[in-house]
């Protein structure tokens, strides 16, 4: 199983650890893991060039970076991103990549591979907003294509993992051998469900107008998705 883990934050806290433990429990022998850190891994900043829309993503001041993680999330079976939450919101270093991803929504370039993976997002929080950011990660993974996400979100009611109560503890190992349970029935068989589908068909109806951007819509066309290919 390949697997390629984003974190939000490049320190070893509550939320790296639970996601540790995650990927120890969904993986076997035959793992091979891809790991990247924000902000050391992340690009900079979007400067809004718009070369990723209108011309190519290898256009983008920040290419290297980006496609590095692009590739790796490309050849994985799973893709992980964790996130702290801070201020009710993920982390502004993991978010300055996500900015970077906007070419490859469905509303623009998606890629075939996405279609067949399974996301998982984590983040934690002292008290409240964990789901909201978690909820948000699921949301940026849908509209890469991505048609299974898990979400998990914790209030650990610490700072840092070596504080957290030991009950908490107890019940996310719970959580994390359930989740795992569930991700191991699924990889490599998930396939897009309705809403997903119905998503794709409203953007391909708009590819077939575009006459506002023909990167996109020969994109599309390319790929035989204006006629009967479907990405999955
Ligand atoms: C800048 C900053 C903002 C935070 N904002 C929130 C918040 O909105 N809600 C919350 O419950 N905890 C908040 N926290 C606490 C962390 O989300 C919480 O301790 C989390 O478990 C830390 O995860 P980590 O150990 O992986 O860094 C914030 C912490 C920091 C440093």
């Amino acid at each position: 199983m390949k697997i390629t883990v984003i974190h939000g934050q490049s320190h070893k806290g509550s939320t790296y650890h639970i996601t540790k433990q995650i990927i120890d429990k969904i993986s076997g022998a035959d793992k091979e893991v891809y790991e990247y850190f924000m902000p050391s891994d992340t690009p900079n900043y979007c400067v809004g060039c718009y070369k990723c829309f209108y011309e190519s993503e290898n256009a983008c001041p920040q290419a290297e970076k980006v496609q590095k993680l692009v590739e790796s999330m490309e050849a994985s079976d799973v893709i992980v991103i964790d996130s702290p939450t801070y201020c009710y919101g993920m982390t502004g270093q993991l978010k300055t990549f996500f900015d970077h991803l906007g070419y490859m929504w469905l509303s623009h370039r998606p890629k075939q591979a996405m279609f067949r993976k399974v996301g998982i997002v984590i983040s934690t929080a002292a008290g409240a907003g964990s789901n909201k950011v978690t909820k948000a990660l699921a949301q940026q993974m849908f509209w890469l294509g991505i048609p299974k996400v898990f979400q998990y979100s914790k209030s650990v009611k610490a700072s840092n993992w070596e504080t957290i109560p030991d009950k908490f503890r107890e019940s996310i190992a719970k959580d994390i051998s359930n989740l795992s349970i569930k991700v191991n029935a699924i990889v490599k068989k998930v396939r897009p469900d309705f809403r997903l589908r119905l998503v794709f068909t409203i953007m391909r109806k708009m590819q077939k107008s575009n006459n506002w951007n023909m990167v996109d819509h020969d994109y599309w066309k390319e790929n035989g998705w204006l006629d009967k290919n479907r990405p999955w």
